[in-house]
């Protein structure tokens, strides 16, 4: 076989991970991405896809165990999307989200001479998340069920079937009472004989059921998403988990009929406790409400935000805008160090949010603004009076910044960039723009924000060439 086509079985020995978290091999000069390898595996493979530069596969059976290897302590491990990389050593996971790094900064990017600090990795790499979406679903994935027979699952979609879900009675990356608190409503809705959204008929009433706890502050929101309002149906959910545990503080409905998967409703209700929990970062306590983005890792988002501020060389006197500022987090987190930070931000409850939230941290110096940042440095005649920033912080969601957002940012002309990214070949796509000709690199600075998953986060400055 000189040439691999769709179909064909082959040994492969998987090399390295690939951005996105599939084991890379090869075979004669072909590339092959291999769902389900880790580096160091040599694998039984069947090809599964052919594209014009790349192979596609799947892992069938491991022949040569990795030297890497670790047994995963997940009993789901095998078919859920969550955690790809359970079953290799940390270490070896830091090591290879850094090469990604590495090679997309100098491929994608052509950033040659770019040195790549090294990755901080996280102290607790399990139960770290403090949000997790599981979805309602009698679809269900049973070839590895540890609960067959079940009238509905309430768990998270294996890779890439939006329509099977795999029932979780225990998820390793979310606290210990989350856990409890996901098994109790499922046999609360199995008991209660509740409907599930039908992804295909688009009827059905339990959509997905969203647990935060604040890692620092156990305070828990349960967020039951529904495709209708019917508080009576709900009721005997609440009033057990609000009766069950006592950190719960919140628990709220979101209400959406739209067909495309989405935890945020069309309408939203409060129907026990508050409407929004606290988290704390550092010295800071956050408002969040259930719309609201919040990093999801608040150890590892102190570490994030303390090098943030360290990034953005702050002197006390700089103007400094933070751009997709979510609930104000950098902003407060940094506003000590600035004259005014002004952030800006597209979720209307996010920036009651960040309000709220410098109010009761008792800040000054921050202010904050709605709109899409595609347009609203145009469209909003209020922001062309603010005085122009020194410094800006980006966090753009995964997908990275609208091109015209870019050209707003490069007419804005601060000295400092502090580019902020879960997704770094978007990160490098939109640095490009800016390196052209105004900008020049000044570090990357990766940190590992979620263990065993192929995310990585990385922080780039960059400094206005005079
Ligand atoms: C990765 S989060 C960063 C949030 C915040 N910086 C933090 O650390 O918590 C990205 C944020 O961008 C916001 N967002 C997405 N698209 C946007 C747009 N077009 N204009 C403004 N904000 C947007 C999202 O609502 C979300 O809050």
């Amino acid at each position: 076989m000189s040439k691999l086509r769709k179909g064909d079985n082959v040994e492969l020995e998987i090399e390295s991970l690939a951005f996105g978290g599939q084991g890379v091999a090869k075979f004669n000069d072909q590339v092959i991405f291999v769902r389900g390898g880790i580096p160091g595996q040599i694998v039984n493979s069947v090809i599964t896809r052919k594209k014009k530069s790349y192979l596609e596969g799947l892992a069938l059976e491991v022949l040569t165990e990795s030297p890497n290897y670790i047994k995963p302590p997940c009993n789901h491990f095998k078919y859920c999307g969550g955690c790809v990389h359970q079953n290799l050593e940390y270490a070896e996971q830091l090591n290879q989200k850094q090469i990604q790094i590495e090679n997309i900064f100098s491929r994608m990017g052509g950033y040659k001479d770019v040195k790549i600090n090294q990755i901080i990795g996280c102290e607790n790499i399990w139960n770290y998340r403090n949000k997790m979406e599981f979805t309602f679903s009698s679809t269900i994935w049973y070839e590895n069920s540890t609960s067959p027979n079940l009238p509905l699952a309430l768990g998270l979609h294996i890779p890439k079937r939006f329509d099977k879900i795999l029932d979780i009675s225990e998820c390793h990356i979310q606290d210990h009472e989350c856990n409890v608190i996901l098994n109790e409503a499922k046999s609360l809705a199995i008991e209660l004989g509740m409907t599930t959204w039908d992804v295909r008929k688009h009827v059905g009433f339990l959509r997905n059921f969203v647990i935060r706890k604040g890692y620092i502050t156990n305070e828990i929101m349960v967020n039951i998403v529904t495709s209708s309002f019917d508080e009576d149906k709900l009721i005997p959910i609440v009033q057990v988990l609000a009766g069950r545990f006592p950190n719960i503080k919140s628990i709220i409905n979101n209400v959406t009929s739209r067909h495309a998967g989405t935890t945020q409703g069309q309408s939203e209700h409060i129907l026990y406790g508050e409407s929004v929990i606290h988290e704390k970062l550092g010295d800071f306590t956050f408002e969040i409400s259930a719309n609201s983005f919040f990093q999801t890792n608040t150890i590892q988002a102190e570490k994030l935000y303390e090098l943030i501020k360290q990034e953005c060389n702050l002197t006390g006197n700089e103007i400094v805008y933070d751009l997709f500022c979510g609930t104000g987090s950098i902003s407060i987190f940094i506003s000590e160090n600035a004259k005014h930070v002004y952030g800006f931000e597209l979720v209307p409850s996010a920036i009651k949010d960040a309000e709220q939230n410098a109010r009761i941290n008792n800040i000054k110096n921050c202010s904050f603004f709605g709109g899409d940042l595609m347009d609203v440095f145009k469209t909003n005649d209020e922001l062309a009076k603010l005085p122009k920033p020194e410094v800006m912080v980006i966090d753009p969601p995964r997908s990275g910044m609208h091109p015209k957002t870019v050209q707003q940012v490069l007419e804005q002309s601060p000295n400092r960039i502090v580019y902020v990214s879960c997704n770094p070949s978007t990160q490098v796509r939109d640095i490009k723009f800016f390196t052209e000709d105004s900008y020049e690199i000044k570090s990357v600075k990766p940190v590992d924000m979620f263990p065993h998953t192929p995310h990585v986060e990385n922080i780039v400055t960059l400094e206005k060439i005079n």
